[in-house]
């Protein structure tokens, strides 16, 4: 008997060794959804998934996986990266290219997922992440107060700054305190987002390229206008003072409760509204004003430093075929696999899936370069200031462009 039961103890000890790995990523805010998927991947694999819980801004979280990155200690097995951290992460070597695992275009070919966002994957010729949240930046109006007033869907961002204002003080008139217009208005990349989306819809581009090196196209007194603009929605009382707080989840919160006329955000809110008896018939999405939203969304890469190359990436491959609907039932978040959009549980909490694709088709993304983060801290800063009235838009495009202009030709 002792025979057979020793072999048979040895044999469970190499199996629970084995498979008693534990891998970890951060997540942000609301663990929502990433909790479940982790049990599952769990249940089916005895790998288990710490989830971490980081800051609710792509910043902080950025910083952190930074900062444990730069240890080349195991930290994070997997980076849930924002699309814009590629150009930083890919080019300090800190992701495994999915090549290691399988043939990347093959792999999200066979997975249906959108191109618009395996593309965003590609940093010079190599692809480092898989895409799992689709986004770009949308409009969110209120359609009964628009009807009320016989206002159509604003298309530029002057129409739109006049029609938030005379919504707001007719309103207000009557006794309904409400505000404009609100948005990502804090210092931290989506002011950045909402920066490029005011720019761009106003005719202008930031940076590009001239014979193979990137130069500021903007002119002073260009960016003087769009900084003006900013400036205009608080001082004319579109915007109210606190928009320079707000991130993503004031905007909606605000919004939600009924009490903006406008709010810019990502898709993830829709669902939030759609499922809100108060709002739901009130609401109405479209493309943003101008027509150029910033593309947003993220994606999951193994980590270089990761002890666990293999597990990290069965966890993201379990993500991909099995995670999305939860992430989208749960978090609202918009999946990268086109085909998930023909399955009821999702089209029928979806509306304005049309106004979705359209923006994710018309976006474009923020400036692709090894030191962006260093360019979105200049924007952020001189946009910020300019919204909080410490600076004047004259002084502040001057010095904007001075400071990204020495930043990209380092
Ligand atoms: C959303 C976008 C991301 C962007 C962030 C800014 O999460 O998907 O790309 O950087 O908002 O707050």
């Amino acid at each position: 008997m002792m025979k057979l039961i020793i072999p048979a103890l040895i044999l469970a000890l190499i199996f629970s060794l084995s498979y008693s790995k534990t891998i970890s990523i951060l997540i942000g805010g609301s663990l929502d959804g990433w909790k479940e998927i982790a049990d599952d991947f769990c249940k089916q694999t005895g790998i288990k998934v710490d989830v971490v819980q980081g800051p609710p801004s792509t910043d902080g979280r950025e910083i952190m996986y930074s900062i444990s990155l730069l240890t080349k200690t195991k930290g994070f097995d997997i980076v849930y990266l924002d699309v814009v951290w590629l150009g930083k992460f890919a080019s300090a070597s800190w992701l495994t290219p999915i090549s290691n695992f399988v043939d990347p275009l093959k792999y999200f070919k066979e997975n249906n997922l959108a191109e618009s966002s395996f593309l965003a994957s590609l940093y010079k010729d190599t692809f480092y992440t898989v895409p799992i949240k689709a986004d770009a930046g949308i409009l969110y109006y209120r359609k009964d107060l628009l009807e009320k007033y016989g206002y159509n869907v604003p298309q530029t961002w002057e129409e739109l700054k006049n029609i938030a204002l005379k919504i707001k003080e007719e309103e207000r008139k009557q006794g309904n305190i409400i505000e404009g217009f609100v948005f990502q208005g804090k210092q931290y990349e989506g002011l950045v987002c909402d920066f490029y989306e005011v720019l761009r819809g106003m005719g202008y581009e930031l940076i590009g390229q001239k014979e193979g090196k990137f130069v500021v196209k903007i002119k002073e007194d260009e960016l003087e206008k769009v900084l003006q603009f900013f400036r205009s929605l608080i001082e004319e009382g579109v915007s109210p003072q606190s928009v320079v707080n707000y991130e993503e989840e004031e905007s909606r919160i605000v919004f939600q409760q009924g009490k903006a006329v406008f709010a810019r955000n990502w898709p993830y809110a829709i669902k939030m509204l759609a499922e809100d008896e108060n709002m739901k018939d009130k609401f109405g999405v479209s493309v943003l004003p101008g027509k150029n939203p910033t593309l947003g969304g993220w994606a999951l890469a193994v980590s270089k430093y990761s002890p666990n190359q293999k597990e990290a990436w069965m966890f993201i491959d379990f993500v991909v075929k099995n995670g999305l609907k939860t992430l989208f039932l749960k978090r609202g978040d918009i999946p990268t696999k086109i085909d998930l959009f023909q399955d009821p549980a999702i089209n029928q909490k979806l509306p304005y899936y049309d106004v979705i694709m359209e923006s994710i088709d018309f976006s474009k993304p923020r400036t692709i370069h090894p030191l962006y983060p260093r360019i979105s801290n200049i924007i952020q800063i001189y946009v910020s200031g300019v919204l909080a009235g410490k600076i004047k838009p004259k002084e502040a495009a001057k010095k904007m462009i001075n400071e990204i202009q020495k930043i990209i030709s380092l």
